[in-house]
């Protein structure tokens, strides 16, 4: 939480604290569709675009990290050209967008298993992250090819090699060891959880992370996810009484 340094869009919009990581579960796109009568894969296009406006809003008001699940391990399960369609905009997500996010300074980092993805996918994620490795501004780190189970167990797979290479004293394992073992070692906690589309659940989305996190529901659809309401998360968000399980 950075409750010093504020930008001028978040004073502007009347924040004193502002999360220093926010996830998002971008649910809904393929409601979204087909509310109009769409393909799916229309709500996903759409819902790209929502993803810049957000990406954008979150670096304005000095968020860090901006986590997004573009991609579980579970999405595997689509009809075959939903995930093919979804391949082809996260590669065209990654050429497309990569100079203005490289301008605005964002250092884009992912979290999955990066090295299961197609040839063309993980050339996009290469090329990605050498963009913008030096970039000091927002973090955007995307979830592709994710899931919070398996990446507990290759943290305990981690551990357990170091110990058994006589790295590391399996008894002075500490919570810090497996937060350092995890994809997103050295990024805060998460703080603030934004699922749209009015469902409540994590669906196996960052739950090392999330322990104090604060859960937002907002029931639209995240093609329809507007920088008004993400700011009204934010004010929300702020009223929070966050105790971490002690009393104030
Ligand atoms: C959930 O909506 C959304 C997804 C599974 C994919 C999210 C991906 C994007 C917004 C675009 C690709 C990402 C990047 C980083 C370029 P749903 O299809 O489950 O919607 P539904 O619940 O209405 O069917």
């Amino acid at each position: 939480m950075d409750e010093i340094q504020l930008t001028p869009l978040a004073r502007e919009l009347g924040l004193r604290l502002v999360p220093a990581h926010v996830g998002v579960i971008m649910d809904g796109n393929g409601r979204w569709a087909q509310k109009r009568g769409m393909p799916r894969m229309m709500g996903h296009r759409a819902g790209v675009e929502t993803l810049r406006d957000v990406i954008r809003f979150s670096s304005d008001v000095g968020i860090q990290v901006l986590s997004l699940y573009a991609f579980s391990t579970e999405n595997w399960k689509r009809p075959a050209d939903e995930v093919g369609g979804l391949m082809r905009l996260l590669v065209e997500f990654l050429y497309k967008e990569i100079d203005e996010l490289d301008a605005n300074g964002v250092r884009i980092r992912f979290m999955g298993d990066i090295d299961a993805l197609p040839a063309p996918q993980h050339k996009a994620v290469e090329y990605g992250l050498e963009k913008t490795k030096d970039n000091t501004g927002l973090i955007v780190n995307i979830a592709l090819n994710y899931g919070a189970r398996a990446e507990i167990a290759r943290a305990a797979r981690e551990l357990a090699a170091a110990a058994v290479r006589g790295e590391l004293d399996a008894a002075a394992i500490t919570e810090q060891s497996v937060t350092d073992a995890l994809y997103t070692a050295g990024l805060p906690d998460v703080d603030l959880v934004i699922r749209t589309s009015g469902e409540m659940r994590l669906s196996n989305f960052m739950l090392y992370q999330c322990s104090y996190a604060e859960f937002y529901f907002p029931e639209v659809l995240w093609p329809d996810f507007s920088k008004e309401e993400y700011a009204k998360v934010l004010l929300q968000f702020q009223q929070r009484d966050r105790r971490y399980g002690g009393v104030k």
